[in-house]
């Protein structure tokens, strides 16, 4: 759980982030090792954040899905370049798989064309031509013609519980997790 210093850092960042123009405010970076120790990373979009931590939705199937599965270890980074000059989140912990009924939710807000999306894209498979997902995307449309479009089971969201926060601002403060006690010091740049 996060303690109340560190959530209202975050959140006032982001806002700071949403205000300021930066082109994609919630882009973060996804660090990932799969189960032979190799480390990938991409990026995916933060949609949320509470005391549990920071929350990101994606395919289930795709290859940082399968690396969760093997390793949920995982770390995040976040540079906002518009904020103060420049601010750097970088965030450690654990990836869990959200509730079904929270994935539903926030499924259910989605625009119809990424839910079809979700459907017809195998992420992270070989698609042999652009056609073959265009086809697929068709097929979902005329499945869910009419009606509201369900969350696929392959598809939903992560927690990632931090051990781990460090905000680089003017100076780098890091915090530490020690089971449910967080502490905090400061790091050479
Ligand atoms: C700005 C931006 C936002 C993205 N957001 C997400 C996201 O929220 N979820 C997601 O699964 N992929 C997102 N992607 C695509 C991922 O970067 C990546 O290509 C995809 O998830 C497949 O990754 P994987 O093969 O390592 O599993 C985003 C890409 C960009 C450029």
């Amino acid at each position: 759980m996060l303690n109340t210093e560190i959530l209202d850092t975050l959140l006032r960042l982001l806002d700071e982030a949403k205000a300021s123009g930066e082109h994609e405010p919630s882009a973060m970076n996804l660090a990932t090792v799969d189960s032979s120790g190799r480390v990938s990373s991409r990026i995916v979009l933060l949609k949320g954040v509470d005391e549990r931590g920071l929350r990101f939705y994606t395919n289930y199937q795709s290859d940082k899905g399968s690396q969760l599965d093997a390793h949920p270890q995982v770390a995040l980074c976040i540079h906002w370049k518009q904020v103060r000059e420049g601010v750097q989140v970088r965030v450690e912990g654990a990836a869990r798989k959200l509730q079904a009924e929270e994935s539903d939710a926030y499924f259910a807000s989605r625009a119809r064309l990424s839910q079809i999306g979700a459907w017809a894209s195998l992420q992270s498979q070989t698609l042999p031509d652009r056609d073959t997902f265009e086809q697929r995307v068709a097929r979902y449309e005329h499945e869910f013609e009419g009606r509201e479009v369900t969350r696929p089971p392959h598809w939903g969201g992560y927690v990632v519980e931090p051990d781990m926060l460090e905000f680089r601002l003017h100076e780098r403060v890091r915090w530490s997790r020690h089971g449910q006690t967080w502490t905090s010091r400061l790091l050479y740049p």
